[in-house]
């Protein structure tokens, strides 16, 4: 684990895939933006991110009232703390964002953000989860929450899905995870960034292909949540294997 950011340079990739479209891959990504990061899931990805050396952003309805809920992650925190502000205000300042919400409020924050997140990657966790049956798999009329995503904020965002099969409660602990993440985008090299965050974090990630494969991992959550149910498991995970 490092106590300073190593920057991840995009230079190093084949920047003519990416034309004048692509403008904040090219930088080093020093801040993340995580909406929703009061949250379960957001506290512990904010938590990993920062323990990292990156300067975390949560982006927040109401930024007081999430900054007290986050207050014993920040004290674990030997150097940069979390901040939290606006969920715009966020997105605006950070490099890459992350959207840790609720699937009700999913749209309504994409709209919301949609110009502060213009040539930069943002990573989708949402799970298309109906309540209260949700260890069954409702997908929305449309399928894929992510790639409804990338068609609602267009071609100049690189959407990245992943997470949505990891459990919130084991994010906070110190070891590494044993649950391996799935990452799904149209750009490799958007995944790429997203798997060396994901490595940091102490997990590992897969290239699991383009946005249209995203509804399988978007679906996995409710199998995983049954099977938790059934065999009484705290976060079940899954590993790939050769
Ligand atoms: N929990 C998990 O283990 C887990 C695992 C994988 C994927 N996911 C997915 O990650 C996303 C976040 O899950 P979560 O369990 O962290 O959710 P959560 O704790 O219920 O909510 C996350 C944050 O979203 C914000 N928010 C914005 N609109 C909201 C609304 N209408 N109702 C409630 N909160 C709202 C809240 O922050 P402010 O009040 O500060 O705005 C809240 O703290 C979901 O899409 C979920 O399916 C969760």
């Amino acid at each position: 684990m490092k106590n300073s950011v190593t920057p991840f340079s995009i230079r190093k990739y084949d920047n003519k895939e990416y034309s004048d479209s692509s403008i904040i891959m090219e930088k080093d990504i020093k801040s993340i933006g995580v909406l929703g990061g009061s949250g379960a899931l957001g506290t512990g990805l904010s938590f990993r991110l920062a323990r990292a050396g990156y300067k975390v952003v949560i982006g927040s309805r109401n930024p007081d009232k999430a900054l007290k809920k986050i207050s014993t992650i920040n004290q674990r925190l030997v150097k940069e703390k979390i901040s939290v502000e606006s969920n715009y205000e966020s997105a605006e300042k950070s490099d890459l964002v992350m959207l840790t919400v609720p699937f009700s409020n999913h749209r309504e924050i994409i709209m919301e953000i949609l110009p502060a997140v213009q040539k930069k990657i943002l990573i989708d966790t949402t799970v298309p989860l109906v309540p209260p049956k949700v260890a069954r798999v409702q997908l929305p009329e449309f399928g894929s929450v992510a790639k409804k995503a990338q068609e609602w904020l267009g071609k100049e965002v690189h959407v990245v899905s992943a997470f949505q099969n990891v459990a919130a409660s084991h994010l906070l602990g110190d070891d590494n995870l044993q649950g391996e993440i799935l990452v799904f985008g149209n750009k490799k090299e958007a995944r790429e960034i997203v798997i060396g965050l994901i490595q940091e974090m102490g997990m590992k990630g897969w290239h699991a292909g383009s946005i249209d494969n995203s509804v399988v991992a978007e679906s996995m959550t409710s199998v995983l949540i049954f099977i938790n149910k059934f065999y009484k498991m705290k976060g079940s995970c899954f590993k790939i294997v050769d």
